[in-house]
């Protein structure tokens, strides 16, 4: 066992007081588990975990009220109690037997000795405890050779992984969390056993699954968890239609790329450009639908027409099975995914005014992120090919900054509003007036007229005659948008 001392790193007064405290009521408690690993790793950590061999409880109150903290939330059933102080989140746990589990319900039923605390954890990096006493202050406690693994990069459970990972499945997904996170390799027992137990993840609530894959998504280079998901079975239990993405089919000679490795460079390139997980979200998203719409034709080869109006129509059944938002958060990745082939055909093709300006009404406030993602969806072995894309989409980005300056399309507000138009032709509610916005929007995005008001005014004078409308004796040509009648 390991006895290095690392007491200039416990610099904070929390373990300073808590030293104080610990050593007068002569405990054993030690600083353990993911803050210790960071604080090693020099990587930010707020949460600091106590363990206590004995009973936590009053130890986290005499500790609070030196600090002159007022609140510590006690929850007597699980023999933890918790307070703020600071910046930190300060938890004390008893030392305990059986499987450590932050969010079990299950209540605590057996005591134990800091071995026994240490066993049950998930890895060995997670299982390192920094002495609070006195006598040996900042003495780190390292039966698995933790230490070792920190400094080798490697991912161990403390037991033989099947008991480690039976006894928490959701462990399966936090070693492959902590190998992207960290960017270690999982030891070999340790992955032959998580391919065995892959399906065991069954048993663990979508939430908890869903919220180790956020971290998965939101680490430096995410396409490494995801290779490890899929190697070890995980990703099949969870996102099928991941899994469903891969392989590469040849007829007469053509072959389509493997979708699935395509989507991971696409993730990882927008990785490089945005910590935005829902933005990330869409990159996973893309070409989910291209599986179901694939089909090949022998005069122009494979194809996947349709895929993003599916892929946008797949979200809220995805989303909703892997307990994620469904809210504005789900509305924008099925936004990105239907439109996302929009700025890649303009990349392509010749870039009109009247399609950059449908483009950015139908993108709105999302237009940078959409242009983000179609960046990042630029992938191909042909650099010659991903040159002149890239060039072609500098050229459509500049585009639509002279279209966005010269049109304000983005937050596209009909110029005329309907009080206007019922106004203008005497009429109640009617079919005619969404007719006659739909054909002012149409004309303004096409280019015919400018995005003004004045001549949308004139529009719809001209289109309400050709629907045959008459109009009104009292009506009196406003000068805004917001209609004003003469009432004197
Ligand atoms: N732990 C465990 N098994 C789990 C969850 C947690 O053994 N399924 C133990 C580990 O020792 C872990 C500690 O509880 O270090 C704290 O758990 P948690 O706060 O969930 O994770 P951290 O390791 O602190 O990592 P992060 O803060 O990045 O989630």
């Amino acid at each position: 066992m390991k006895t290095k001392n690392y007491a200039s790193y416990l610099k904070h007064p929390v373990f300073k007081v808590a030293s104080q405290v610990v050593t007068e009521n002569n405990l054993q408690a030690y600083v353990i588990g993911g803050f210790v690993r960071d604080l090693l790793l020099e990587r930010p950590s707020k949460d600091i975990d106590i363990v206590v061999v004995g009973n936590g409880l009053d130890l986290a109150k005499e500790i609070a009220t030196r600090l002159r903290v007022s609140k510590v939330s006690v929850f007597e059933n699980f023999g933890t109690a918790q307070f703020k102080y600071k910046d930190l989140d300060v938890e004390f746990v008893g030392a305990r037997k059986e499987s450590y589990r932050r969010d079990s319900r299950k209540p605590i039923v057996e005591n134990g000795t800091l071995a026994d605390d240490q066993n049950r954890r998930d890895f060995t990096i997670n299982a390192l405890a920094l002495s609070l006493h006195q006598e040996n202050f900042g003495e780190i406690i390292d039966p698995f050779n933790g230490l070792d693994d920190l400094e080798k990069g490697i991912i161990r459970t403390p037991l033989d992984p099947d008991i480690t990972y039976s006894d928490d499945p959701l462990r399966m997904m936090r070693a492959v969390r902590f190998a992207t996170q960290l960017g270690f390799k999982i030891e070999t027992e340790s992955l032959n056993a998580l391919q065995r137990n892959a399906e065991r993840l069954n048993i663990i609530s979508g939430e908890r699954i869903i919220d180790e894959l956020n971290k998965i998504i939101l680490a430096e280079e995410p396409s490494r968890g995801f290779k490890l998901l899929n190697s070890t079975k995980l990703l099949h239990q969870f996102f099928p239609e991941m899994i469903a993405l891969q392989g590469v089919e040849t007829i007469d000679g053509k072959s389509h790329k493997d979708n699935f490795y395509h989507t991971l460079e696409v993730l990882d390139n927008i990785s490089e450009n945005t910590d935005k997980l829902w933005l990330r979200w869409a990159a996973i998203m893309h070409d989910i639908a291209k599986p179901p719409t694939k089909k090949f034709d022998t005069e122009i080869g494979w194809t996947f027409h349709g895929h993003e109006e599916l892929g946008a129509r797949m979200t809220y059944r995805i989303f909703k099975r892997l307990k994620l938002p469904l809210d504005a958060k789900m509305k924008y990745v099925e936004k990105l995914v239907r439109l996302h082939l929009r700025p890649i055909s303009l990349v392509k093709g010749n870039v009109t005014d009247s399609a950059v300006r449908r483009l950015l009404f139908e993108a709105g406030d999302d237009i940078e992120d959409l242009m983000t993602l179609c960046n990042a969806d630029i992938t191909s072995k042909n650099e010659f090919k991903v040159q002149k894309y890239k060039k072609n989409f500098e050229l459509v980005t500049m585009k639509l900054k002279d279209v966005e300056e010269k049109d304000q399309i983005r937050n596209f507000q009909p110029p005329v509003s309907g009080e206007i138009i019922m106004k203008a032709f005497d009429l109640k509610p009617c079919n005619e007036i969404g007719v006659i916005k739909t054909t002012i929007k149409d004309a303004i995005l096409e280019g015919t007229i400018p995005n003004e008001f004045e001549a949308a005014l004139e529009q719809m004078l001209i289109i309400g005659k050709d629907l045959g409308l008459t109009l009104s004796n009292d009506f009196q040509m406003p000068k805004n948008n917001i209609f004003t009648t003469d009432k004197k």
